[in-house]
């Protein structure tokens, strides 16, 4: 089944007449993890932003499962968006005032989900993702690495259909960049379907197929299968190698 459809998008930012998409088609099936790689000004966070429901196409069409998000009216994508997709940014975007169990509630109280389920929510995810010690201290008081595990809880707490994250590792060090990875891997595994932007060559080796994109479009695409994910490291890296000499815009093996 596929959760996410997008075809021929494109994205012009009209003040500066940046063509950030030009022509942009994929697929994403439920169960997929999926890492979209590409130069910096590629696309990359248009990309995700649009399907996001954050950014507006200029042309061309997205569905998420089965639903055409251009013919939703404002009110129904917020709440599309609330309930049904997950975000996880590099920063971590995270409430500085809050501490990290109202963070990670925060999605709940704004989609009106009884409270009486809040406490039993917040036990399962904080075990998922290994940060019940974690719940009561304010988000200053915790490591990179920690914030990026709760900004996945937040990201979960209301059991998305879709799991988008833009450089997830981006602000993290080598350490707590493979520990989120990790989590990623297991949630795939557990059924969560992921779409990940990143520039990382060891991020999106945990990934089963990666994109490339690059100018707006993408051009190319690579499958896991059973390879190791240092041998598939190897394959990405080769890829981006191949298709930086060439401009991209072709077909390459
Ligand atoms: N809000 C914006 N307004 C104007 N131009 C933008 C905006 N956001 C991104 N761009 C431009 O669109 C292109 C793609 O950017 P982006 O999607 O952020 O790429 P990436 O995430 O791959 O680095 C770049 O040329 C960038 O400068
Ligand atoms: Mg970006």
């Amino acid at each position: 089944m596929k959760v996410l459809e997008v075809n021929h998008l494109r994205k012009v930012y009209p003040k500066t007449q940046t063509e950030a998409l030009r022509d942009v088609n994929c697929t994403v099936d439920a169960h997929e993890f999926v890492a979209i790689m590409g130069e910096s000004g590629s696309g990359k966070s248009t990309l995700l932003n649009s399907i996001a429901t954050l950014e507006t196409p200029t042309s061309g069409q997205i569905f998420i499962d089965g639903k055409n998000i251009e013919a939703m009216n404002p009110t129904e994508i917020a709440t599309f968006r609330r309930e049904r997709l997950g975000f996880v940014f590099q920063d971590f975007n995270l409430i500085e005032t809050f501490n990290v169990r109202d963070n990670i509630l925060l999605p709940l109280v704004l989609s009106d989900v009884d409270p009486k389920s809040f406490d039993q929510k917040i036990d399962r995810i904080a075990q998922k993702l290994n940060i019940e010690p974690l719940l009561e201290k304010s988000v200053n008081e915790i490591s990179g690495g920690q914030k990026q595990r709760v900004a996945i809880a937040r990201a979960l707490i209301n059991d998305p259909t879709l799991l988008l994250a833009d450089e997830p590792t981006g602000q993290l060090d080598s350490k707590s960049a493979n520990a989120v990875m990790d989590v990623f891997s297991r949630l795939n595994e557990e059924g969560h379907t992921l779409l990940m932007v990143t520039h990382s060559i060891k991020a999106a080796s945990s990934a089963k197929r990666v994109l490339f994109i690059k100018d707006g479009i993408i051009y190319h695409e690579i499958y896991r299968g059973e390879l190791s994910s240092a041998d598939f490291a190897e394959k990405i890296a080769n890829s981006l190698t191949l298709l930086n000499r060439t401009g991209g815009g072709e077909e390459n093996d």
